[in-house]
Parts: structure tokens; C-alpha cells; sequence
């Protein structure tokens, strides 16, 4: 890929073992760099050594928070061949979380040639046992250096590299969540469908309390009525009541997650009914005291998915499938990860070759 020039490290790293990586621990030993002015658009693509920023303390992203990033990952399959997977869908919601926060787009083919090169260059870092991945961290930053609560005239695109290790290491696991009626992620007319740095930041205090009641997870509520389901943590929704699938439409306080859009899809393919639509916690709890909620779980990038098998709310617990992961979850699993690694076929081309840089 040498389109774009390469500073290489003169300090390359110890790379840990592939059993020892957790997540976003470590980082890899160049980064991705481009800068925006406005009046002269994108520009300066290069690929340097990791390593700090030097920011001025009057930034504007460090007061006001204009940030957005995305998160996907690369894949060593089994052939010794390394799979971005729907690196074109993750560079098109940046661009949306660019458009909600009042940031430059990126085309999407630069997005994907800055995944291609610096992959390609670091694909010595790619781990090899089954179930880890390199971490892709795209991000930009406003960097106008002034005080005035305004969108920036100039932005930094970084795009950082982090190999992670297997989220399940016995099996897929089923989780305790907390339904919040005290805590709100987003509300309609917000920032909940980007992928930005304040959302995060407004999830940190019900993570918090749900860990010291026991949970591992928030389920966050709407933030109006406080009863229909948004989102888990840094995943998406879904449920099996009956015959049918249900997850909550993208109304605008949710992520459009990549995993729930690959997971509807598949679903779809094996012919499930599979509804988008509201659904309140009332109705939720009521499948789980009558035994109507077959499965529940997460979906999202770090851990494909994640079965519920407890689900709180209000001092009431309900069990889910007996706390055991349920059959379309693992199918999902399964299914989704054979295609990222390169086991499965690929019918809908979700998956794109990263050309390993000889080096
Ligand atoms: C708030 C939030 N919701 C949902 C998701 C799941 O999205 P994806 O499947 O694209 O990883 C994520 C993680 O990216 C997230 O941060």
C-alpha cells in the first residue's frame, strides 16, 4: 500500500503473548494521521510511530467534547489471512457521527485505505488464536485552539491499532443486566446515534451503580416515559418472546450497531419474524414471569453477542432460558464468527482482504 509515506518505528514493541491480551490494553507500533483545515478540506495523510499527541490545553475537544470514533476489527482466519469485517458500514457511520457532531466527512474510501494500509503494515500484530482480533480505533478530534463554544474550523484524524484477546475464554457466557429507571443514556434530538465521546461519559455513573448492585450491565430506558428499551451497555437489544425476534427501531437515542444489522439480516435469511419495534420493560418482565422470553441478549463488536441471563428491574429478577445461553444466540455466535474468520462462506461479501504489507 504505499500510498501513503511511512515514518517506521525505530523502537518496535514486545508484542504480548496472544493468551495474555485483554482489551485496548495495548497498542501497536504506528498510528494513522490526517489533518483538516477548513477552505482546504482533508489533507496529510501519513503513517508515523505511536505515540502522544501534543494538544495546546485550550483544544476544543478537551472542553466540549467534539469527538467521534468508531470501533470494528481484523481477523486472522485460519488460511493465515487477515479480514476486516463491513469495513464499508463502519466508515459510513463514522461519517454519520461526523454529520451529528457537526464534523467534515471523510470519504469512505480513504477511511478504508487508512484500515487497509495501517492493518497491512502492522499485520505481524494480528494475533493467531482463535477468538482475538487487531482492535481498529478510527477517531477525529477538533483541534481549534480556542475557548468559544462553537464547531471547530480544523480536526485531527487518527486511527490507533489494538490487538484483543478472546472475550469468552470458557464458551459463550450469559450476563446479569440492571434495568435503570434512575439513569439515561440519550433522549430523542441528542447524540444517542453517534458514536461520540459524551455518550460515554453520560453512561459511566449507571455502569457504576449497576456494578454495586451486583449487575453487569446497564439496560438504559427511554429517557421520556422511562419503559421502552434502548440499549445494554455498549450493545444493542434483542429478544425472543414467542415466534418472534424483537429489538427497538432506530429512532434516534441508539447506536445503529453493525452486529445488530448482521444479525437481523441472518435472522431474516433463516426466515425468523423479526420485528423493529418499541417494546417497554412492562411487557419485557411479563414474558420473563411467564416464561413467553425465550432468549435475550447483546449485540456489538466486542463480543459478537451476549446472552442475558438475568434480567433486573425494580428489585424484581427474572431468569432467562434458565440462565443458560439459548439456541439462536450461539447460532448467531457461531454463524457471525465463522464468517469472520474466514470458516464460513460470506454470502453477503461482509468481509474485505487486508493485503499484508511485505515488509
Ligand atoms: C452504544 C453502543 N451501542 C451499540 C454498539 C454495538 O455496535 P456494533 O455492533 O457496531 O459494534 C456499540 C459498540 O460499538 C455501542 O458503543
Amino acid at each position: 500500500m504505499g500510498m501513503f509515506p511511512v515514518t517506521r518505528t525505530t523502537q518496535p514493541k514486545q508484542k504480548p503473548a496472544d493468551d495474555a491480551l485483554a482489551f485496548g490494553k495495548v497498542l501497536t507500533d504506528h498510528m494513522f494521521l490526517m489533518n483538516y483545515e477548513e477552505g482546504r478540506g482533508w489533507h496529510s495523510p501519513r503513517i508515523e510511530p505511536y505515540g502522544p499527541l501534543s494538544l495546546d490545553p485550550a483544544t476544543s475537544v478537551l472542553h466540549y467534547g467534539q469527538a467521534i470514533f468508531d470501533g470494528l476489527k481484523a481477523f486472522r482466519g485460519e488460511d493465515g489471512r487477515i479480514r476486516l469485517f463491513r469495513a464499508d458500514r463502519h466508515a459510513q457511520r463514522f461519517n454519520r457521527s461526523a454529520q451529528i457532531m457537526c464534523m467534515p466527512e471523510l470519504p469512505v474510501d480513504i477511511i478504508r485505505q487508512s484500515f487497509d494500509a495501517l492493518v497491512g503494515l502492522e499485520h505481524d500484530w494480528v494475533p493467531r488464536k482463535p477468538g482475538t482480533a487487531l482492535y481498529i480505533r478510527p477517531t477525529i478530534i477538533a483541534t481549534d485552539v480556542m475557548l468559544g463554544v462553537h464547531p471547530a474550523h480544523s480536526y485531527l484524524y487518527f486511527l490507533i491499532l489494538s490487538p484483543v484477546g478472546t472475550y469468552y475464554k470458557e464458551g459463550v457466557k450469559p450476563v446479569r443486566i440492571l434495568a435503570s429507571d434512575s439513569h439515561v443514556r440519550a433522549v430523542k434530538g441528542g447524540t444517542g446515534e453517534a458514536k461520540t465521546a459524551a455518550n460515554y461519559a453520560a453512561s459511566l455513573a449507571g455502569q457504576r451503580d449497576a456494578e454495586a448492585a451486583g449487575y453487569t450491565q446497564v439496560l438504559y430506558l427511554d429517557g421520556v416515559h422511562r419503559q421502552y428499551l434502548d440499549e445494554v451497555g455498549t450493545m444493542n437489544i434483542m429478544l425472543r418472546i414467542g415466534d418472534e425476534v424483537i429489538t427497538p427501531p432506530l429512532a434516534g437515542t441508539i447506536l445503529d450497531g453493525v452486529t445488530r444489522n448482521s444479525a437481523l439480516t441472518l435472522m431474516r435469511d433463516w426466515g425468523l419474524r423479526v420485528t423493529e419495534r418499541p417494546i417497554t420493560i412492562e411487557e419485557v418482565m411479563q414474558a420473563g414471569r411467564d416464561g413467553t422470553l425465550r432468549e435475550m441478549w447483546g449485540t456489538g463488536t466486542a463480543a459478537v453477542v451476549s446472552p442475558v441471563g438475568t434480567l433486573g428491574y425494580r428489585g424484581e429478577d427474572v431468569t432467562i432460558n434458565g440462565g443458560q445461553t439459548g439456541e439462536l444466540t450461539q447460532r448467531l455466535y457461531d454463524t457471525i464468527t465463522g464468517i469472520q474468520y474466514g470458516r464460513s462462506n460470506d454470502p453477503h461479501g461482509w468481509t474485505s482482504l487486508v493485503p499484508a504489507e511485505q515488509g
